[in-house]
C-alpha cells in the first residue's frame, strides 16, 4: 500500500504520490550529451559503487523505486540504415549494459528500495528468464519488479536472429501467452509449502510438491517445473510499459503499475481511464493498477534559477545524439531534412507531421510555433520526449499536484537530466514542499523488509483478482486447481 503520512488534524489524507527515479545502465539515457555535465557520473555506469551510491541517495530520501530501462538493440536508424556513429559521442543509449547484475549489489546496500528491471518478451525465452528473475527477487528479498516490455526497434530485431520485427499485436498476443507460461512456473510448479528444509530428515523440498506445467501453446512449449524454488514474491510485481489498445489490453490484464508517457496530464486521462477499464472488465479491482507516468522536473531554490539551470543544460545537449534517439524511438530519420523545414506543415512527410502535430498540441505554448528539427533536439536533449516540468519547489509541486488530480495517475517515473544532479535536486528542493503538502510519505513510513507488491499493492503474493491468480499451488492441494482443470479437458 502507498501509506498515507498526513500529520493527524490536517482534515482528510491526500492521495500519496509515488516516485520512482528513471535511470537505464548508459551513459547518457534521456539527455543526450548531458554526459559531461560536472554533476552527471553517468560515465561511471560500468561500476557497481556508481549504482550503489544512488541506490543509497534515493533509498535514504524515500524514493519508491528506481525503474531501470533497457534495449537490446542500439539506436541506428538516423543516417542509416544501420549506422551507430550519431549515438556515440553522445552515449545516447549506447552502449547499454544489463540492467538485472545491478539489482543484487543495490539491494544489500539499502534497506527499502524497490528495483524495477526491464526485459522484453520479445526476444528472452520464458523459462530462463523466470529462472533469473526469480533469482533476483531472492537475493533482494522481494524487492525486484519487473517491466514488462514487448519492445520496439528493428536493431533489437536483427541481432535476435530476426529480418524484422514482429508486427506489433502479434508481439502482445506472444505476451499474453508468455506470462501463462510464467504463472504455470512461478506460482503453479511448487506447492506453496514444498520447502521443508529438514536437516534431521535429510529432506530439502517435500517429493509431493514439485510439478511439470505440461505447456503447450502456439507460441512456447515449457515441460517445467520451475528450476527455482519461490521466491518471496513468487511472481515480481509487474510493471508493463506500452499505450496502445493491445498495449493497454496487455497491461490492464497482467501490469500491477503501468509505465505511460504523454505531455499533458489531459492527454494521459484517456490511457489512464482506459487501463482501469480493461482491468474492470477483466473482473480486477482497478485500484490494484498503479499508473505510473514519466515526466522530468528541472527544480531549484526559485523559478528563475530552474530556467537558469535548463539554459546551462541545453549547452551541453548533442544534437546528433538526439536525431539518433529520435531515429530509434519513431522509426524516422531526420538527416536528409534542413534545420529550418517546419515539420507541421503540409509538405513535410506525414509522418513525422502527425508526430509533432501531437508534440505541438500537447506541449503547452507552443500550438504556433513552427517545429523544426533545431526545435525537436532541443525538446528531446533535456529529459526526452516525456512531460517536463521547470521551476522552483512551488511550481514543481503546483504541477504534480494538476497531474495527479487531472490525469488520476499515482505516481512519477523521474527522468534525469544529470545522474546523480536531477535527484539531488528533486531531494534538495521538490520532497520537502511535498511533504510539506502531505503528498509524499516520511521516510520513516517506509517498512523495512516490504517486499515491492507489499509496497505497492499492501500483498506479498499476486492478489486473488490477479489472472496470474489462477495458476496458484495452495498447500493442501494434491495438484493446483489449473491442472485439475486442463487434465479435464
Ligand atoms: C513509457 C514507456 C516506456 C517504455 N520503456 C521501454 C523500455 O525501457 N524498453 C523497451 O524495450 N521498450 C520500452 N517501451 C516500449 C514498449 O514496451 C512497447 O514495445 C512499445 O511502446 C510499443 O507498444 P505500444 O504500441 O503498446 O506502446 C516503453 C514504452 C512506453 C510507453
Amino acid at each position: 500500500m502507498v501509506e498515507a503520512d498526513t500529520p493527524s488534524g490536517n482534515g482528510p489524507a491526500k492521495k500519496q504520490i509515488i516516485l520512482n527515479a528513471f535511470v537505464m545502465n548508459t551513459p547518457g539515457h534521456l539527455s543526450p550529451g548531458l554526459w559531461k555535465h560536472p554533476r552527471n557520473k553517468t560515465d561511471q555506469y560500468k561500476k557497481i559503487s556508481f549504482w550503489i551510491d544512488l541506490a543509497k541517495l534515493l533509498d535514504d530520501a524515500g524514493f519508491h523505486a528506481m525503474f531501470i530501462a533497457d534495449t537490446l538493440g542500439p539506436y541506428d536508424v538516423y543516417k542509416g540504415p544501420a549506422n551507430v556513429v550519431p549515438a556515440l559521442a553522445a552515449g545516447a543509449q549506447f552502449p547499454v549494459n544489463d540492467p538485472l547484475y545491478l539489482v543484487p549489489a543495490m539491494a544489500a546496500a539499502t534497506k527499502n528500495l524497490i528495483f524495477g528491471v526491464t526485459a522484453s518478451v520479445t526476444y528472452e525465452k520464458p523459462y530462463a528468464l523466470a529462472r533469473r528473475l526469480s533469482t533476483v527477487d531472492h537475493l533482494s528479498e522481494g524487492r525486484l519488479a519487473w517491466n514488462i516490455v514487448t519492445s520496439y526497434l528493428d536493431s533489437a530485431a536483427r541481432n535476435h536472429g530476426l529480418k524484422e520485427q514482429i508486427p506489433h499485436d502479434e508481439r502482445y498476443a506472444i505476451a499474453h501467452e508468455y506470462m501463462e507460461v510464467l504463472y504455470k512456473l512461478w506460482e503453479g510448479s511448487f506447492r506453496d509449502d514444498a520447502l521443508v528444509a529438514d536437516r534431521e530428515a535429510g529432506t530439502y523440498i517435500a517429493a509431493d510438491a514439485v510439478r511439470q506445467i505440461h505447456h503447450k501453446g502456439k507460441y512456447f512449449e515449457v515441460p517445467g517445473p520451475h528450476f527455482v524454488e519461490p521466491s518471496p514474491q513468487r511472481t515480481p510485481f509487474l510493471f508493463q510499459a506500452g499505450v496502445s489498445e493491445a498495449g493497454n489490453g496487455f497491461g490492464g490484464k497482467h501490469g500491477e503499475a503501468i509505465f505511460v508517457g504523454g505531455q499533458t496530464p489531459e492527454g494521459v486521462r484517456a490511457t489512464v481511464d482506459n487501463i482501469r477499464k480493461v482491468a474492470q472488465d477483466l473482473g480486477r479491482d482497478p485500484n490494484h493498477i498503479k499508473v505510473i507516468v514519466g515526466i522530468n522536473i528541472i527544480v531549484a531554490a526559485t523559478d528563475k534559477e530552474a530556467v537558469k539551470k535548463r539554459e546551462e543544460y541545453l549547452s551541453y545537449a548533442d544534437t546528433e545524439g538526439a536525431l539518433a534517439l529520435f531515429g530509434g524511438w519513431t522509426g524516422i530519420d531526420l538527416s536528409s531534412y534542413s534545420d529550418d523545414e517546419d515539420f507541421s506543415v503540409a509538405d513535410a512527410s506525414p509522418r513525422i507531421q502527425s508526430i509533432v502535430r501531437r508534440w505541438s498540441s500537447t506541449v503547452p505554448g507552443t500550438e504556433n510555433l513552427p517545429w523544426t528539427k533545431r526545435r525537436i533536439v532541443e525538446y528531446l536533449s533535456v529529459g526526452g520526449l516525456g512531460a517536463k516540468i521547470v521551476g522552483g519547489p512551488k511550481t514543481a509541486a503546483d504541477e504534480l499536484e494538476k497531474w495527479v488530480e487531472i490525469s488520476g495517475v499515482d505516481g512519477f517515473n523521474l527522468a534525469h537530466v544529470t545522474n546523480p544532479g536531477s535527484f539531488e535536486d528533486i531531494i534538495e528542493f521538490l520532497l520537502p514542499e511535498l511533504r510539506k503538502r502531505g503528498l509524499y510519505r516520511n521516510t520513516e513510513v517506509a517498512k523495512e523488509g516490504a517486499t515491492a507488491r507489499e509496497v505497492f499493492l499492501g500483498t506479498r503474493r499476486l492478489p486473488d483478482d490477479h489472472p496470474g491468480s489462477y495458476y496458484k499451488w495452495n498447500a493442501g492441494e494434491e495438484k493446483p486447481k489449473y491442472l485439475v482443470e486442463q487434465e479435464k479437458v
